[in-house]
């Protein structure tokens, strides 16, 4: 079955539009109570008999992306059993999910004191929560969905590979932007040869300064050893992408950048601890917690308030005055890097500079490559080209595409495309299939390792795997 409609899904929970508020509008916008949800097709991909079986390791902003991927496609995923400390969140989940009390879990470990009772584990735990059950859920025999980073350690992801052979267990790592229609034309186009020898690329990754406010200044990364250094939490995305569409191995790299804007120096006169707490600037703050959370009422999942909009309001407001998301940006103990530019050399001489950038009003990556006979841009909808001999420009658009719905599905339709990919490979028990590999990813990882190194250490490093 390739689409399903959100009513259809309304109608199979016996639930009402309300009541499926988990469907977080940030991933799901666009797309309206008809539309249906479709994806590419693949050659490769068969119906299936009966739906993978899967248990879900933290109900957050993550394990809820593959929850509706299950939603949608119930004859694909089913997600059985869930494990989640934050009582609101674990209720939530296993009601949308019909999950059994028996399969219910506080934390990941309770999990795996019981037998196995899936076929795959999904870990969307925070990131220094991935390498304890990635190791234990392969032990058991389990397959693996993966969320990125694998881990802030080498040595780490090393064993998790070795693991992952041992037991013969599939597993996947959450480098999304591979499925997307938009990443995967420009690959096919990067390969094609059809504008001679790939010589250099410029690659920018716009985060927009709400999100990094969100995430990187008040939110779970704000901290680089509680978590991951930002080129990974944010951008091992990035460097994961321009090595597939290179088709290279990065050999060596060189990082600047530093966290510039958002320090107690450049706190504005008459700020406060909290944007509640009477700022006399926070009217004209474009990181205000009351207009990102408030007014906006952006990425409020995070504060785990009811979706009741009579009580929002006020539980949002209440929310600001004791989570750290109501807190001045400039007085927060962040150290994540705001600019971060690296200049990496491929295999082959192709020279590629890369700018993560907080500071934007878009939330997209902008790619160009610079060929021998052409140029080839992009912003993740639509590629231009220009050939250097036909004088001749195209213009291509993933939201021309049928499936463009499947944007709706996040990631430009990148999470639903690997949701799909994880339960194919391991309903056929194929990893071939799969196209985000544990041993693709710990690549491009190593690029990150070695791209911090660089800029802590302000040196050129070479990039050996
Ligand atoms: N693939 C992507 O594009 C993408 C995007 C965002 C985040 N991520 C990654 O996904 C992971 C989850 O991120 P998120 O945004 O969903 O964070 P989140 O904070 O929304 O969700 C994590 C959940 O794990 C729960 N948790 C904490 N300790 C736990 C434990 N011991 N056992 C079980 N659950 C526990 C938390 O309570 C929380 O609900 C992170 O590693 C993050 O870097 C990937």
């Amino acid at each position: 079955m390739d689409s399903f409609s959100r009513r259809d899904i309304l109608k199979t929970f016996g639930l009402t539009a309300g009541g499926l508020s988990f469907l977080n509008t940030d991933t799901f916008a666009g797309d309206s109570i008809d539309e249906p949800i479709e994806l590419p097709h693949d050659d490769r991909y068969i119906p299936l008999e009966k739906p993978v079986t899967a248990i879900v390791l933290g109900a957050g902003n993550r394990g809820n992306v593959y929850g509706r991927f299950a939603l949608a496609f119930p004859n694909e995923l089913d997600i059985v059993g869930v494990a989640e400390p934050i009582p609101f969140r674990n209720d939530k989940y296993a009601s949308a999910h019909q999950i059994a009390d028996k399969n219910r879990f506080k934390t990941w470990e309770d999990v795996f004191k019981v037998p196995k009772f899936a076929d795959a584990i999904i870990i969307s735990t925070p990131d220094d929560l991935h390498y304890g059950p990635a190791m234990k859920a392969l032990e058991m025999g389990y397959h693996v969905l993966l969320e990125k980073p694998i881990s802030p350690s080498y040595q780490e992801c090393l064993d998790i590979l070795a693991m992952a052979k041992k037991t013969k267990r599939i597993i996947a790592v959450c480098h999304v932007l591979r499925y997307t229609p938009y990443f995967r034309k420009l690959k096919e186009i990067a390969q094609s040869g059809q504008f001679g020898q790939l010589i250099s690329v410029n690659h920018l990754e716009g985060i927009e300064y709400q999100h990094m406010a969100h995430s990187y200044v008040r939110g779970n990364w704000h901290v680089a050893k509680d978590t991951n250094p930002i080129i990974l939490a944010k951008s091992c995305h990035d460097l994961d992408i321009l090595r597939w569409i290179i088709g290279k191995p990065c050999k060596s790299i060189a990082a600047y950048g530093s966290l510039s804007w958002f320090r107690k120096e450049n706190a504005p006169e008459g700020s406060t601890e909290r944007c509640t707490d009477g700022c006399k600037v926070e009217p004209e703050c474009p990181f205000s917690a009351l207009s990102i959370y408030h007014k906006q009422r952006l990425r409020i999942r995070v504060l785990d308030v009811t979706d009741d909009p009579a009580k929002q309001g006020d539980e949002i407001l209440a929310k600001l005055k004791t989570s750290p998301y109501g807190r001045c940006v400039y007085r927060m103990n962040n150290d994540q890097p705001d600019h971060y530019t690296t200049s990496m050399e491929f295999e082959g001489g192709i020279t590629v500079n890369f700018a993560m950038e907080a500071f934007t009003s878009f939330e997209a990556r902008k790619t160009r490559l610079m060929f021998s006979h052409g140029e080839v841009w992009g912003d993740m909808d639509e590629i231009q080209t220009y050939d250097f001999r036909t004088k001749q420009n195209t213009k291509w658009r993933a939201s021309k595409l049928p499936e463009y719905k499947t944007q709706a599905s996040g990631h430009a339709g990148g999470d639903y495309g690997l949701a799909r990919n994880f339960v194919q490979a391991v309903a056929q028990n194929k990893p071939e299939l799969l196209t985000s590999t544990i041993e693709a990813s710990i690549e491009s990882h190593v690029m990150g390792f070695m791209a911090d190194k660089s800029r802590l250490g302000k040196q050129m490093v070479e990039v050996k795997i």
